[in-house]
C-alpha cells in the first residue's frame, strides 16, 4: 500500500451493484465499467491518485499529446477464479513494460506498485464488472499515460494524466478459438526502423499502422507479417508476436529487437516449456527459409500471440503479388491449441501456472 487513493465513487443506484451476467455474447473492449482511476504528473511528481467516475478526460488542444503523438498505453487481463476472487495475470510485466515505453517516449515512469495499486484497487472497486457465464471472458485493462502540457514546441510535456480504464469483454474473436487466419506479408510497408520506438507500446506506433491494416484487408488477410526493414526477416503481426512450430514440435519466436514490441503472452510460451511438453526458442527468423520450410512440411503449423486473443492460428500468408502459401492444413494445429488451453487455464484458475503469474486483486474498504 503506497498510494494515498482518493475515492470519488458513483453513488449507489447509478453503479452497478450486483454481479454483470450478460444475457448475450459480449463484445471485446466495446463496454466500460463505473470508474475510472486517474493520477496527474505535476512537473516534479505523480500526484492526485484517485478514482472517479469514468468520463471524459480534459485536455487543452495544445497538449502534446494531441498534437506530437506523446502517449503510451497497455493491455492486460483479470479473471475470476472459482474463489470468487479477481486475478490479474502477470501485471508486474505490463507495469514493467509501461516503464520502457516511457522511457523510450521521455515520459515519466510510475514505480511498478503504484501503477499495480491503482489498477488492483480499481478492478477491486468495479469488481461486480466482471462479466459471468462467459466463454472467453475477461477484464480487460487499458492504462494509458499522456503529455498535457498545453505547448507547441515539439519538446517532453512538463505534465502528464495517467489514466486506468476497465472493459468488460467476451472472446477477442466472436466465433471463439476456431478460425485461423491469414496473414500479408509485406515488403512495401515496415511497422518500425531500427533506432525508432518500435519495442514501445507508442500510441503514434498504432495510427501509423492503420493504412497497413487497411492495405492487408484488401488482399483478405486479417493482419500483416511485418519483416524488418531489409526485407530479410520475420518480426510481428500487426499487434502479436509470431511464432511457428516445427515438425519436430518446437515452438520458434522471432528474436526480440529494437522493431518488436516485446509480448508478454509471447515470453509465457518461452517460460512455459514444461506446461506445453515442448520446446520453445527464440531465432533470427529469414524469410526465405521460412517459406521454404512451409512448402517443405517442416512447419506445421504458425500463430500470433497477444493479450486480446491469447493466440490466434495463422492458417496461411499472402504475399503482394498475389501468391498464397498454406501452413500445414491450414487448420488449427495442436500445439497451437496446447497454447491456448493452457495459457487460459492459467488465467482463469483452472491450471497452477509458474509462482507469481496470477495476483489476487484485494478486497478493501472504501
Ligand atoms: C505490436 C504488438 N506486438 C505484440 C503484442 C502482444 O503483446 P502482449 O502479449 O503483451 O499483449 C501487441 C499487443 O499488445 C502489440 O500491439
Amino acid at each position: 500500500m503506497v498510494l494515498n487513493i482518493r475515492y470519488d465513487l458513483k453513488h449507489s443506484p447509478q453503479r452497478r451493484n450486483e454481479q454483470f451476467i450478460p444475457d448475450k455474447a459480449l463484445p471485446f473492449g466495446k463496454l466500460r465499467t463505473d470508474h475510472m482511476f486517474v493520477m496527474n504528473y505535476d512537473g516534479e511528481s505523480w500526484v492526485n491518485p484517485r478514482i472517479v467516475p469514468y468520463g471524459d478526460l480534459s485536455i487543452p488542444p495544445g497538449a502534446v499529446c494531441l498534437n506530437y503523438g506523446q502517449g503510451i498505453f497497455e493491455g492486460a487481463k483479470a479473471f475470476k477464479h472459482p474463489d470468487e476472487e479477481m486475478y490479474t495475470f502477470r501485471i508486474n510485466e505490463n507495469a514493467k513494460r509501461m516503464n520502457i515505453s516511457a522511457e523510450i517516449m521521455c515520459i515519466p515512469q510510475i514505480p511498478e506498485e503504484d501503477q499495480i495499486e491503482g489498477i488492483h484497487s480499481l478492478i477491486d472497486v468495479d469488481r461486480l464488472w466482471f462479466p459471468e457465464k462467459q466463454n472467453g471472458a475477461s477484464m480487460y485493462i487499458r492504462p494509458l499515460i499522456v503529455g498535457t502540457e498545453d505547448g507547441l514546441g515539439v519538446k517532453p510535456s512538463k505534465t502528464y494524466t495517467f489514466c486506468v480504464f476497465l472493459s468488460p469483454s467476451g472472446p477477442y474473436y466472436a466465433e471463439g478459438f476456431t478460425k485461423p487466419i491469414k496473414l500479408l506479408i509485406t515488403k512495401k510497408y515496415h511497422r518500425a526502423v531500427p533506432g525508432g520506438s518500435g519495442s514501445a507500446k507508442a500510441a503514434g506506433n498504432y495510427g501509423a499502422s492503420l493504412r497497413v491494416g487497411r492495405f492487408a484487408q484488401s488482399f483478405g488477410a486479417a493482419q500483416t507479417l511485418y519483416l524488418d526493414t531489409t526485407n530479410t526477416y520475420i518480426e510481428e503481426a500487426g499487434a502479436m508476436n509470431h511464432f511457428h512450430v516445427t515438425a519436430d514440435g518446437t515452438i520458434i519466436i522471432p528474436e526480440f529487437t529494437d522493431t518488436i514490441l516485446e509480448s508478454i503472452t509471447a515470453k509465457s510460451v518461452l517460460d512455459l516449456g514444461e506446461h506445453l511438453k515442448v520446446g520453445a526458442r527464440q531465432e533470427r527468423i529469414a524469410l526465405d527459409d521460412f517459406v521454404l520450410k512451409i512448402k517443405d512440411m517442416e512447419i506445421m503449423e504458425a500463430g500470433g500471440l497477444g493479450t486480446a486473443a491469447v493466440v490466434t492460428a495463422v492458417g496461411g500468408y499472402i504475399f503482394e503479388d498475389g501468391r498464397e502459401l498454406q501452413v500445414g492444413q491450414g487448420d488449427i494445429g495442436e500445439i497451437t491449441r496446447r497454447i491456448y488451453e493452457t495459457i487460459t487455464g492459467i488465467q482463469t484458475g483452472i491450471l497452477n501456472g509458474p509462482e507469481g503469474w496470477m495476483q489476487r486483486v484485494e478486497r478493501k474498504s472504501f
